[in-house]
């Protein structure tokens, strides 16, 4: 008890009000960015929990600068790239996520994303509001279709998976590439496992759903986007670096693909040249779990993973419970 804890934004005061219920002291990042590298040092001084965002890096620094107090880190996201995990692991440091609550969520977003991005909603909306619409066209904002076309799903994990029942009431044949065979993916929606290369051959629309690491960093590049087909449409929502953001630009300014929704980037909040120019291209700022319920659950769940970590016991959604095997 008497704990001391620091959450770097201001979440859904569900969350915050489980801390400030159990905790002697809780300090909230004011303001609508991040905290800045030195702020953020400062302010995890002598701090026994730490509440953060996929924003913050919490790497060696920021764990050394919090110092020995320090019980947990508790994400509030499902991804964690941002977290030095490892790190954290040798110092005995458990760090958490939220899984599972913004599955359908995120889903959602890259279902949206398929549909503005095949049916130019976003420019469409542009051309409306511009004053430079003239009345119907036959060939007008033309766009592909999304029913009986192909999915490919790139990462079986939860959030690939329910895109892919998506899929099924619009009769779309999906595929999907993962390390390993998804039974449960290939129940939902009748998916088959292919490699990634014969994905994007044969898929109309290509939906990134895999963790940020080592191995998908530029997952898609130039020479994947040389396999894909004139008319398909990526959509990422995973993580910004699993593409490589200058060779999208270039595929889409080239007509190499039909076009692209983005919810996330390679150095968010920035964009790449020439990415903001293209009308190909469907832009939204990492909103893939922003739902008001879903980020009060996540609020919620992030808060419980801390509480579970300042008593020393291993949270619900643990990314590192080896911690917790060395303890005992
Ligand atoms: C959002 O990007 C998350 O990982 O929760
Ligand atoms: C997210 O919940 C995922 O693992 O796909």
């Amino acid at each position: 008890m008497g704990w001391n804890v620091y959450v770097t934004r201001q979440i859904p005061d569900a969350g915050l009000e489980m801390l400030r219920g159990a905790c002697a002291r809780v300090d909230v990042h004011e303001g609508e960015t991040a905290p800045s590298r030195d702020g953020l040092l400062k302010a995890v001084r002598g701090r026994d929990g730490l509440l953060c965002l996929l924003s913050d890096r919490i790497d060696a620094a920021v764990m050394d600068a919090a110092g020995p107090s320090l019980k947990g880190v508790a994400n509030y996201a499902v991804g964690y790239d941002n977290v030095d995990v490892a790190v954290a692991t040798a110092r005995g440091i458990p760090v958490s996520n939220t899984p599972g609550v913004l599955t359908e969520t995120t889903a959602d977003l890259a279902w949206a994303l398929m549909v503005a991005s095949a049916r130019r909603i976003a420019e469409s909306d542009s051309f409306v509001r511009s004053g430079r619409w003239q009345g119907w066209g036959p060939k007008q904002m033309l766009g592909v279709d999304i029913h009986g076309k192909t999915l490919g799903i790139v990462g079986a994990g939860r959030i690939g998976q329910a895109l892919g029942k998506r899929a099924v009431g619009f009769s779309m044949k999906v595929l999907y590439c993962d390390v390993g065979r998804c039974a449960e993916m290939e129940k939902a929606c009748g998916a088959r496992r292919v490699p990634l290369e014969e994905l994007l051959r044969e898929s109309d629309f290509v939906s990134l759903h895999v963790p940020l690491t080592a191995e998908t960093q530029h997952l898609i590049g130039k020479r994947q986007f040389e396999l894909m087909k004139e008319t398909a449409v990526l959509v990422n929502t995973s993580r910004g670096p699993v593409v490589d953001e200058a060779a999208l630009v270039e595929a889409l300014r080239s007509g190499r693909i039909f076009g692209a929704g983005l919810d996330v980037y390679e150095e968010e909040p920035k964009l790449k040249p020439g990415l903001a120019e293209l009308e190909n291209v469907v832009l939204v700022p990492h909103i893939g779990s922003g739902s008001v319920e879903t980020r009060q659950k996540m609020a919620e769940m992030a808060a419980a993973n801390l509480l579970a970590m300042l008593k020393g016991q291993r949270p619900e959604n643990c990314v590192n419970p080896e911690v917790f095997d060395k303890r005992t």
